[in-house]
């Protein structure tokens, strides 16, 4: 289906992929700030919350801001999957440092610390703890990592956390003992996706990357896109995918009204809205 898509359009490749390159992504407003921020929350090691709706762009912009970063100076630790837990974060930082993790827990708090900044004195390399989706942490796994970062006050920190995830990350470290780790984060940035003429942006800026830089989908459609899509660069993916089968089903040309309709009633049960 998708290959008569692409013959039928005429596209070099099929438009609204997930496989951008960082050097192809479109620099809408939000993007560039999350991506600036986190970039600076990077270089100063501090600690960097990024907040957002599911499919808002924050892995997106750690991952534009991680191209800007020196490899041969950083060392990446990424935590895509919190539900491995205090004691997981703990052992995956010791094993991405090269260490071996010890058995015993209270042990394993001042290795993992150790290592960090081992991996920064001695190798001159700065750690980077990024937590994908860390709104799933449960209390003891943000702990973690309020005891990881807690560090005394002359020596600053020796590595960078990056915290990414869901709205209420930023309620669930407000309070108790997590208040203060709370007070300690130096960068934060709230995703809030495009505005209508960025959304129309978007969508020109994924048909022109596939061979169309003439105007496919009329300005009806990509305005009830963009209000689906309330602007959130996944659904707007997904709504322009369907509005293609919409169009190509019907032998349209220009993918109109009627076919970004169609989409939005075929994909309005679909979490990823
Ligand atoms: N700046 C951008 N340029 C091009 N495409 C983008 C951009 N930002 C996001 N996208 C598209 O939107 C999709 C969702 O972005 P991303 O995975 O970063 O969202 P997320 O906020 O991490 O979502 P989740 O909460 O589900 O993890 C990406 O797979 C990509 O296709
Ligand atoms: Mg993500």
């Amino acid at each position: 289906m998708l290959d008569r898509i692409q013959s039928f359009y005429g596209f070099t490749r099929m438009p609204f992929g997930r496989d951008l390159a960082a050097g192809m992504l479109h620099r809408h407003a939000d993007h560039a700030q999350a991506t600036a921020r986190i970039a600076y929350g990077i270089d100063t090691r501090g600690i960097t919350v990024i907040t957002g709706e599911v499919g808002i762009g924050k892995t997106v912009a750690a991952r534009a801001a991680l191209d800007r970063v020196d490899r041969a100076r950083h060392h990446l630790i990424y935590i895509p999957d919190p539900t491995v837990g205090a004691r997981g974060v703990y052992h995956h930082i010791v094993t991405a440092l090269g260490g071996k993790p010890t058995f015993h827990t209270a042990a394993l708090i001042p290795q993992a610390r150790n290592a960090l900044a081992a991996e920064a004195s001695e190798r001159g390399r700065t750690p980077i703890l990024l937590i994908d989706e860390a709104h799933i942490f449960d209390h003891n796994g943000l702990d973690a990592i309020r005891l990881l970062t807690n560090h005394e006050l002359d020596t600053g920190a020796p590595f960078a956390t990056v915290l990414l995830g869901q709205p209420d990350l930023a309620q669930k470290i407000r309070y108790g003992i997590l208040a203060a780790f709370d007070q300690r984060i130096t960068v934060r940035h709230h995703m809030t996706g495009m505005t209508a003429d960025e959304t129309a942006g978007y969508i020109r800026h994924h048909l022109s990357l596939a061979g169309r830089s003439d105007p496919l989908f009329g300005d009806d459609a990509i305005g009830l896109i963009h209000t689906n899509s309330r602007g959130k660069p996944r659904a707007v993916n997904n709504l322009c995918l369907a509005a293609l089968l919409a169009a190509r089903a019907n032998d349209k040309t220009i993918v109109d009204e009627a076919s970004a309709r169609t989409a939005i009633t075929e994909t309005s049960d679909h979490a990823t809205l």
